[in-house]
C-alpha cells in the first residue's frame, strides 16, 4: 500500500500536492455547515476508489471491495467513484427510498459514456417529461395484454427455434444460444426482423461490438472498445433508419392496411417523435431487451445442474402441464399454462436473486437528503447496490445457496445443501419487508419496463428446455461481474436430447 503511494507521489508529486491543497481548501469550504456524512474514504484524486470498485468478481458474491467496505463502514458509506463523490448503499431501506423518490430527491444519472453510446434520447439517460413519454410508449408495447395476445406465442416460437437446432450430444456456448433467443425475439417484436435472415445476423454481430463499448472506459481514441462501439452505433442506427424509411414508404403505398404490428410501426403511426428520437428508442430497447434476459437464462442453465432436486421438481411441474395439454389436444402454451408454472417462478426469482443481472443503479441527489441520521449532499452520486441486499446473510438465509424453495409460501420443501439449516430458512414471502428486499428490476417510476416479459421468457424457455434436454457444464465456467454479468468461457454445455414426457 505505502509502496504504491510512494511510487505515485514520486511520479507527479508537485502536481498532486497542489491538487491536494486545492481539494483540502475546497472541502473545508464546502463542509462548513456540519454535515454528518456516512463513513468512508475518498481515495485518490479524480479516480477515487473506482478501480477497486470495478474490479471483476464472482457474480454470486458482492465482491471483495463491497465486503471490505461494508465490514469497515457499514451498509451505507461514502466514496469517490466515476470521478464524483458518491454514497454507496447496500441498505435495503435506503435503496427503496432512493428508487421511490425518483424525480423528487434523486434522479437517474448514468455516466456520460452511456449517453454517448446509447444516445441522448435513450431511456436510461432521459429524465422528467421526456422520460415519461418514452416510457409510456415502451410500456404500451410490453403491456400485460400484449404479453397474453402476442408475446407468449412469439416467445414460444423463438424458444423452439433455438432449442430445435440443438444436436444430440453436442457441446456449445449456452450464453450464445440464450442471446440468439432473446435477440431474435426483440428484433422481431421491435422491427419485424426474421431470425436467420442475413441482415438480422449482421445486426446481431454489430450489437456484440456495441455492447463491449457500453461498459468500457469512454476513451474516444483509435483502437479503443469505446471508439469501435461508437462506429457500431452509427452502423446500427443507419440500419434502423433504413428500416424506418422502408416502413414509411410501405405505409404510404398501402394506405396503412399492411403495416406490421411491431414497435416501429406503432411509433411511426401514433407518436410524433423525431427520427433521432425513434432511432435511440429502438436502439436502446433492443439493447435493454436482449442483454439482460439472455444473461438471466444463462444463469438458470448454470445454476440448475447444481441442484438436481430443483431440476426434478421442474420436470414434474412441466410434464404435468404438457400432459394435460396433450389430453386437451392443445399444442401451443396458453396463459393458463404459464400461470400454472408456480415452482418455475420460484426458480426464476432465485436465479435473479443469486445471479443479479443488474448489480447497482446510478442515481444522484437532487437535494440535501437526510436518511437514518446521515446526510447525502445535493449533487452527489448515489449508487443503490441492489445485489448486496439480495446476498445479505442477515436478510436471506444462506444467501450463497441456490434454494428456490425459499420462495415457496407453503407446500413441499427441498434443499440443495448437504447441511440442514431448514429450520432457520427465511421464507422470502412471509414478511411485508419483502418489498424492499428483492428488487432485481429496480423500482419506483423507473421499474424495468420489461420485467414481466423477462419472466415469461425465462419460464417458457425453461419449460421446453427441461422437457426435452438433459445438460451438463462441459467446462468449468462461472459468472463474473465486469460489472455487467458475463461467463468468461460463454458457459459451454453438452446436451442430450431426452423426452421427459411419458
Ligand atoms: C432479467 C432481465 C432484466 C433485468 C434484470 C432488468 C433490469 C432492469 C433494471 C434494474 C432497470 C432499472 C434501471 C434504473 O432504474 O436505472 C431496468 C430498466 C429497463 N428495462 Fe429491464 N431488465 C430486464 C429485462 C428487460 C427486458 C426484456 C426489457 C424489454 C424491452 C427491458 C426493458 C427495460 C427498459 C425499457 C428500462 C427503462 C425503464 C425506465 O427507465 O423507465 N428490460 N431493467
Ligand atoms: C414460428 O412462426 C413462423 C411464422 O411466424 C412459423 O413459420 C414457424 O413454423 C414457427 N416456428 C415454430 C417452431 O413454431
Ligand atoms: C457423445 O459424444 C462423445 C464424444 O464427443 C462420445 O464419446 C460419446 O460416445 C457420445 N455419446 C452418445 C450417447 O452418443
Ligand atoms: C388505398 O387507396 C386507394 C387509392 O389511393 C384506394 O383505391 C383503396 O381503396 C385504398 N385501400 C384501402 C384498403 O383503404
Ligand atoms: C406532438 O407535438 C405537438 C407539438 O409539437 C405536441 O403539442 C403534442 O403533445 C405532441 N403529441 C404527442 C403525442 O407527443
Ligand atoms: C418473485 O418475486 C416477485 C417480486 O419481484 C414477487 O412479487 C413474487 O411473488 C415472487 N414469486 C414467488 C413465487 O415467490
Ligand atoms: C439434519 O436434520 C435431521 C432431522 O431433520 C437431524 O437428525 C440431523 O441431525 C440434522 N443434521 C445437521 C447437521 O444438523
Ligand atoms: C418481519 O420481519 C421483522 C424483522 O425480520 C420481524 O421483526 C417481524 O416480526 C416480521 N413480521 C412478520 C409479520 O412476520
Ligand atoms: C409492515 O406492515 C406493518 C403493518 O401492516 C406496517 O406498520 C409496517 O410499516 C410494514 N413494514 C414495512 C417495512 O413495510
Ligand atoms: C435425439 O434427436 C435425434 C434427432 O433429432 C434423434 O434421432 C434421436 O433418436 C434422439 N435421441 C434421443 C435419446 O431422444
Amino acid at each position: 500500500m505505502s509502496d504504491s503511494h510512494l511510487t505515485f507521489f514520486s511520479l507527479s508529486s508537485s502536481i498532486l500536492a497542489l491538487l491536494l491543497i486545492f481539494i483540502f481548501i475546497f472541502k473545508r469550504k464546502q463542509t462548513k455547515p456540519k454535515l454528518n456524512l456516512p463513513p468512508g474514504k475518498m481515495g485518490w484524486p479524480f479516480l477515487g476508489e473506482t478501480i477497486g470498485y470495478l474490479k471483476p468478481y464472482s457474480a454470486t458474491t458482492i465482491g471483495e471491495f463491497m465486503d471490505q467496505h461494508i465490514a469497515r463502514y457499514g451498509k451505507i458509506y461514502k466514496s469517490k467513484l466515476f470521478g464524483e463523490p458518491a454514497i454507496v448503499s447496500a441498505d435495503a431501506g435506503l435503496n427503496r427510498f432512493i428508487l421511490q423518490n425518483e424525480g423528487k430527491l434523486f434522479e437517474c444519472s448514468y455516466p456520460r459514456s452511456i449517453g454517448g453510446i446509447l444516445g441522448k434520447w435513450s431511456m436510461l439517460v432521459l429524465v422528467g417529461d421526456m422520460h415519461r413519454d418514452m416510457r409510456a410508449i415502451s410500456l404500451n408495447f410490453l403491456s400485460h395484454g400484449r404479453l397474453r395476445t402476442h408475446l407468449l406465442k412469439e416467445v414460444e416460437n423463438h424458444t423452439l427455434l433455438v432449442l430445435n437446432s440443438w444436436k444430440h450430444n453436442s457441446t456449445f456456448s449456452a450464453q450464445d444460444e440464450a442471446k440468439r433467443f432473446t435477440f431474435n425475439l426483440m428484433a422481431k417484436h421491435i422491427m419485424s426482423l426474421d431470425p436467420g435472415n442475413v441482415e438480422t445476423e449482421k445486426l446481431k454481430e454489430e450489437y456484440v461490438t456495441f455492447m463491449k463499448g457500453v461498459v468500457s472506459a469512454p476513451l474516444n481514441l483509435p483502437g479503443t472498445a469505446y471508439r469501435r462501439a461508437l462506429k457500431s452505433r452509427s452502423t446500427i442506427l443507419k440500419f434502423i433508419e433504413g428500416k424506418m424509411t422502408e416502413r414509411v414508404r410501405k405505409m404510404e403505398e398501402e394506405n396503412e392496411s399492411l403495416e406490421e404490428d411491431d414497435l416501429l410501426g406503432w411509433v411511426l403511426k401514433h407518436s410524433n417523435l423525431s427520427t433521432e428520437q425513434i432511432l435511440d428508442l429502438v436502439l436502446s430497447l433492443l439493447f435493454a431487451g436482449h442483454e439482460t434476459s439472455s444473461v438471466a437464462i444463462a444463469l438458470a442453465i448454470y445454476f440448475l445442474p447444481g441442484c438436481p432436486q430443483a431440476m426434478e421438481q421442474l420436470r414434474e411441474e412441466h410434464s404435468e402441464i404438457a400432459r394435460t395439454k396433450k389430453q386437451a389436444g392443445e399444442v401451443e402454451l396458453t396463459w393458463d399454462d404459464y400461470k400454472r408454472m408456480e415452482f418455475t417462478q420460484c426458480v426464476v426469482n432465485e436465479t435473479l436473486r443469486l445471479g443479479n443481472v443488474v448489480r447497482y443503479l446510478h442515481r444522484k441527489a437532487l437535494k440535501d437528503v437526510r436518511y437514518k441520521g446521515y446526510d447525502i449532499p445535493c449533487g452527489w452520486k448515489v449508487l443503490p447496490v441492489i445485489a448486496a441486499v439480495h446476498l445479505d446473510p442477515s436478510l436471506f438465509d444462506q444467501p450463497q445457496q441456490f434454494n428456490p424453495w425459499r420462495w415457496q409460501i407453503n407446500g413441499r420443501r427441498g434443499s440443495c445443501s448437504s447441511s440442514n439449516g431448514s429450520s432457520s430458512t427465511i421464507n422470502a414471502n412471509n414478511n411485508n419487508t419483502t418489498n424492499n428486499l428483492f428488487l432485481p428490476f429496480g423500482g419506483g417510476p423507473r421499474l424495468c419496463a420489461g420485467s414481466e416479459l423477462a419472466k415469461l421468457e425465462m419460464a417458457v424457455f425453461i419449460h421446453h428446455l427441461v422437457l426435452n434436454y438433459q445438460w451438463e457444464l462441459a467446462d468449468s465456467d462461472q459468472p463474473y461481474v465486469y460489472p455487467f454479468v458475463d461467463f468468461p468461457k460463454g458457459l459451454p454445455i453438452t446436451v442430450q436430447n431426452h423426452s421427459y414426457l411419458s
